[in-house]
């Protein structure tokens, strides 16, 4: 790694450059069913009013996913403001390897289809059932499924995770039904193909960070050992759980599906299992428990021997899964290791939820940290309750440890992540997710007196939108009603991000225009110079424009 050059035009501020994240809020463009404009945030508002702001990309290229009708997601957003470039990302690079059938002729594919093939085993996809490409897309797992009969699999059982979040809150129906006539089609050739099992992905398996395990325990008790409630097939089951609880896809209970009392697909030994969700955070955990010998998150009763691969490497640090089907996206010369190269002492902050976001993502995806003298990241455990009705989180408590890591003048640079306008913003829930907004706002208040004391820099920006869209519209722009009432939208948006720069002691290094037309990896760079360093070559552009 190169060593970074002092930039000549920046000069030294005496308090520590504060980087902002603010998951989840962007700028909306309808008027309906934005809880960000809505919101009673003073702080932002003056700051918007007040210092040299612009709005940058955060969806679809401008973050290496496919198209730009992908919206944008916390993990290519935190690649991206980290590694301050554009990588092709996980949607894609799965997609390039199916299409060129790469990686059906690699030794991972080999290694799970040709044990199921040879022992006329089970071949399992477990996995987020839906075409919201930020963990999976259904495509993926019809192309596989499609290779596997022609590979000689006579049994496929899949394992549906609904989806709700990344997807329209209550679309499960349209993926299975079309999904059920594909695997007909493929009984039709000679595979016994099904779904087995199932359930909400806010209710089993996906969890993340280690937020709780007993979403993951459910799970395995789901998928692996087949207990639950049972139905005659998925649409039953979810027409059935819908009717029982009113919940939305993601929270949607648990089920089984089973002939005559009966489970079709519990994963025995001998079996494969492919876990076919690319993103990492959420895929970790449940492939912890089929890997780890030594597994003590909790009791699995029965650990079947089988041949497990994900659909791509999750952790570089830890290298999980052992076995993958596609390589990740080659993240290198991430701004962290590049601060560190150059003795910055950093402080990173989030709560449990997105704490791996301003971590393991902001670092390309590895779970440990670049340098141990230099680094301290700080979580701050979330509470397992449904957001809208702790809309605040720990917004609060991020905040306390900001400020007090501000004022100890332990550090160069601060990094944090509120979580507000997007973990609410998933739930759906309109006034929560402005009460979440307008809490990041009185943390924004407190975090403004920190840096003024301290002669320190702070950028606000946000990875992606999601509470300036919680609406769902029609191609007209109209609001999408649904029974006399509006259609709430969960997922994220594919609205630009904010970028502030308030810099009370600035001295006029920059002009008050900052650059236009850029996507979030900008902010690498720019806080790189307000660092007082030039950034590397083949970054992308700086928001800053040196006078
Ligand atoms: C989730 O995992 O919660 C959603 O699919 C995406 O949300 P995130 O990208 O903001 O984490
Ligand atoms: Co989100």
């Amino acid at each position: 790694l190169e060593k970074l050059p002092k930039a000549p035009w920046m000069k030294e501020r005496k308090g520590p450059v504060v980087l902002v994240i603010m998951d989840g809020v962007g700028f909306g463009k309808f008027s309906e069913g934005d809880a960000v404009a809505s919101a009673y945030k003073p702080t932002l508002d003056w700051f918007l009013a007040n210092c040299p702001n612009t709005r940058l990309k955060a969806h679809g290229q401008a973050v290496g996913l496919p198209s730009d009708a992908d919206m944008g997601n916390s993990e290519v957003g935190h690649n991206a403001i980290g590694s301050g470039r554009v990588f092709d990302q996980g949607a894609k690079l799965v997609s390039a390897s199916l299409d060129s059938g790469q990686m059906f002729v690699g030794q991972a594919w080999q290694d799970v289809a040709g044990n199921a093939a040879a022992k006329k085993s089970a071949l399992h996809f477990i996995g987020l059932f839906s075409d919201g490409n930020v963990h999976s897309h259904i495509d993926h797992l019809k192309a596989m499924i499609g290779q596997a009969v022609k590979d000689g699999v006579k049994k496929v059982r899949v394992h549906i995770l609904l989806d709700g979040r990344d997807v329209g809150e209550t679309s499960a129906l349209d993926y299975v039904r079309p999904f059920e006539e594909f695997l007909a089609q493929q009984r039709g050739v000679g595979c016994d193909a099904r779904i087995a099992s199932g359930g909400g992905r806010m209710f089993i398996t996906m969890d993340r960070y280690g937020a709780d395990w007993s979403m993951v325990e459910r799970g395995w008790q789901t998928h692996v050992l087949g207990e639950g409630r049972q139905f005659a097939n998925a649409e039953e089951a979810i027409t059935t759980l819908r009717k029982d609880t009113g919940a939305i896809d993601q929270d949607l209970g648990a089920f089984v599906i089973a002939e005559n009392g009966k489970p079709v697909g519990t994963i025995e030994d001998g079996d494969s299992v492919v876990f076919f969700n690319f993103r990492g955070d959420r895929a970790t955990e449940i492939t912890a428990a089929f890997e780890e010998d030594n597994f003590t998150r909790f009791d699995r009763k029965r650990r079947p021997a089988v041949v497990y691969a994900g659909m791509m490497e999750y952790d570089g640090d830890l290298h999980v899964p052992k076995r993958y089907l596609t390589n990740p996206p080659v993240i290198d010369r991430t701004s962290g290791q590049f601060l560190c190269a150059l003795g910055v002492r950093t402080l990173a902050c989030s709560e449990t939820q997105k704490y791996g976001h301003v971590t393991y993502f902001y670092n390309g995806n590895r779970s440990g940290k670049i340098n141990d003298q230099l680094e301290e990241y700080v979580e701050v455990p979330s509470d397992i309750v449904p957001f809208e009705q702790r809309p605040w989180m720990k917004g609060a408590e991020i905040t306390d440890v900001v400020v007090k890591g501000i004022a100890s003048g332990k550090y160069d640079f601060i990094r944090c992540n509120y979580p507000n306008g997007d973990m609410v913003g998933h739930t759906g829930v309109y006034q929560a997710a402005q009460i979440g907004v307008e809490c990041v706002d009185l943390c924004l208040a407190r975090i403004k007196k920190a840096v003024d004391k301290a002669g320190g820099v702070l950028v606000i920006t946000a990875d992606h939108g999601n509470a300036d869209d919680m609406f769902e519209h029609k191609k007209d722009g109209s609001v999408l009603m649904e029974n006399g009432i509006t259609k709430v939208k969960t997922a994220h948006s594919l609205n630009p991000v904010p970028c502030i720069v308030y810099d009370p002691a600035g001295q006029g290094e920059y002009k008050a225009e900052l650059r236009e037309g850029l996507g979030i990896s900008s902010i690498a760079a720019t806080c790189i110079n307000l660092l007082g360093y030039e950034a590397p070559a083949d970054y992308d552009p700086s928001v800053l424009i040196p006078r």
